[in-house]
């Protein structure tokens, strides 16, 4: 099933709405990882905390993971040094690895069974190690326990791989549900606008009814995954999100020890959870890589390593990568001093989860916030950022035109069952799904958060933007933000040509 490891099996809302106009002192937006940890951090400070989930908590990237909490994020410390110099690399490494710290103190002192283990993290390579010898010194430099190794526990051969030790796993949202039962939470509670410190927020019940209403803070917190809020700030302008992909086959006896990930993004990750080996990868930017099979290659990799094992649970993730990527995490703009961010966590959600509650929680607090830091909002490192800002440029130019000039070719003659195709819809365009059993479902193609054209995902059957990443599914409900609306439905078939 199409469903991760980690996930509920049914999405119930345990946490009502409370839908009346008020004043509170924090406002959280976001029930993931972030927003339950920077919520919990503060109310044990004392604060006044409410959180405003979309959904229902856990719902997003947090039960996706492959829920890895470590400092090791990859081959990053050698670049880290050469880019932002070393000062800043310490910085980055001592504030990961006080948060997989934080994380046993949490399941520690309040108890929380969530499968929480220490074990070593590795990252190998089957070409010459060069790199991940230069990463060994970049990290010991960074005062991190790493050391060269070519003994893993992996079913194949490897030319050498880093190993950071005393690295964790977990299960998520067991312990997500833990802290979140300490909290005073608004599910189905979307955010739609936010002006100076006033948040409109819809609430949507089980009927369907919704009610909007209005709730003013002295401190907000966005900590939606990727800001679902444009201005001030304009994250969407150093930010685009991209797609991966995770199976759980059962074997028992695989992968004794550690948790691993390839030096190159072709490469796999592997975990071990209990009787199932979690193989991840396949990643690519969010509504490109329409023509390839995801699941196939990974099934392929399962049969390979893990012969005759079956294949249990498949599922995907998004992540919101950063144009230097490091996460953006401290005040959203200068221009409201008391509104916090955290994201761009690149693929490393769990860490950087806690680093930016840590680090939230000390600036409300204690008045702390290194406006020089590593993660400084603020910041604009040109070196580290031109790859991405040339390809984010080029994608949003393309998107943002095609929306206005494509003529498709499509016709809706030629559309097969469980196909989707943008098709010519008088003199506009639609994005247009047969289902099975033939009924055509038809929206705009136009991404509401800033008018990309939509890309068709064949694989989940749904429309991605290339663009910043928002995602719908074929009757045009939204997936993922940062949009906050739905697509409009072309409630009129009778021009689709
Ligand atoms: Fe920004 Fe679509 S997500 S335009």
């Amino acid at each position: 099933m199409n469903q991760s490891i980690w996930a509920k099996e049914e999405q119930k809302v345990m946490y009502p709405s409370n839908t009346a106009n008020r004043n509170i002192e924090i406002a959280v937006i976001g029930g993931g990882l972030t927003g339950i940890l920077t919520a919990y951090l503060l109310q044990q400070q004392g604060r006044q905390v409410e959180v405003f989930e979309a959904e229902t908590v856990g719902s997003g990237m947090t039960q996706n993971t492959t829920a890895k909490i470590t400092s090791q994020h990859r081959l990053i410390y050698d670049r880290l040094i050469s880019q932002f110099g070393l000062e800043k690399a310490r910085e980055y490494a001592s504030r990961n690895e006080a948060a997989v710290s934080k994380y046993e103190e949490l399941v520690n002192t309040q108890n929380i069974d969530c499968d929480f283990k220490r074990e070593s993290a590795y990252v190998y390579t089957t070409k010459e190690p060069v790199n991940i010898k230069n990463e060994v010194m970049a990290a010991k430099k960074c005062g991190i326990n790493a050391y060269y190794t070519t003994s893993t526990a992996l079913p194949f051969e490897v030319t050498g791989a880093v190993c950071f030790q005393n690295q964790a796993s977990f299960h998520p949202i067991k312990f997500l549900s833990a802290l979140a039962d300490n909290l005073t939470i608004n599910e189905k509670s979307r955010v739609l606008r936010m002006k100076k410190h006033q948040l409109e927020i819809v609430n949507k019940a089980a009927d369907g009814q919704e009610k909007t209403y209005q709730v003013t803070a002295k401190y907000i917190i966005i900590a939606t995954h990727y800001p679902v809020i444009n201005h001030p700030g304009y994250y969407f302008t150093r930010m685009h999100q991209e797609r991966s992909y995770l199976i759980a086959v059962k074997r028992k006896d695989a992968l004794p020890y550690g948790m691993y990930i390839g030096e190159c993004d072709q490469d796999y990750s592997f975990r071990k959870y209990g009787s199932y080996v979690l193989i991840g990868g396949m990643g690519h930017r969010t509504g490109s890589g329409g023509d390839k099979d995801h699941y196939g290659e990974l099934i392929k990799a399962a049969e390979k390593y893990y012969p005759g094992a079956k294949v249990e649970y498949k599922w995907s993730n998004q992540d919101c990568i950063a144009i230097d990527e490091v996460p953006y995490i401290g005040r959203f703009s200068k221009k409201y001093p008391d509104v916090f961010v955290a994201t761009g966590f690149n693929k490393w959600g769990m860490s950087s989860s806690m680093v930016s509650a840590m680090m939230i929680c000390e600036a409300i607090t204690e008045g702390k916030l290194q406006e020089d830091s590593i993660f400084s909002t603020s910041r604009f490192m040109y070196q580290a950022s031109k790859k991405n800002i040339k390809s984010n440029v080029r994608v949003t130019l393309k998107r943002l035109s095609l929306q206005t000039f494509l003529m498709p070719k499509g016709k809706l003659s030629e559309l097969k069952p469980g196909e989707g195709k943008i098709i010519r819809c008088g003199l506009k365009k639609a994005g247009v799904y047969k289902d099975q059993d033939g009924k055509i479902y038809a929206v705009s193609t136009r991404c509401p958060h800033l008018g990309c054209m939509l890309e068709w995902n064949k694989e989940e059957k749904s429309w991605d933007c290339p663009c910043h990443g928002s995602r719908f599914d074929y009757k045009g409900k939204l997936l993922s933000n940062p949009s906050v609306k739905d697509l409009k439905p072309k409630d009129n078939k009778s021009n689709l040509e």
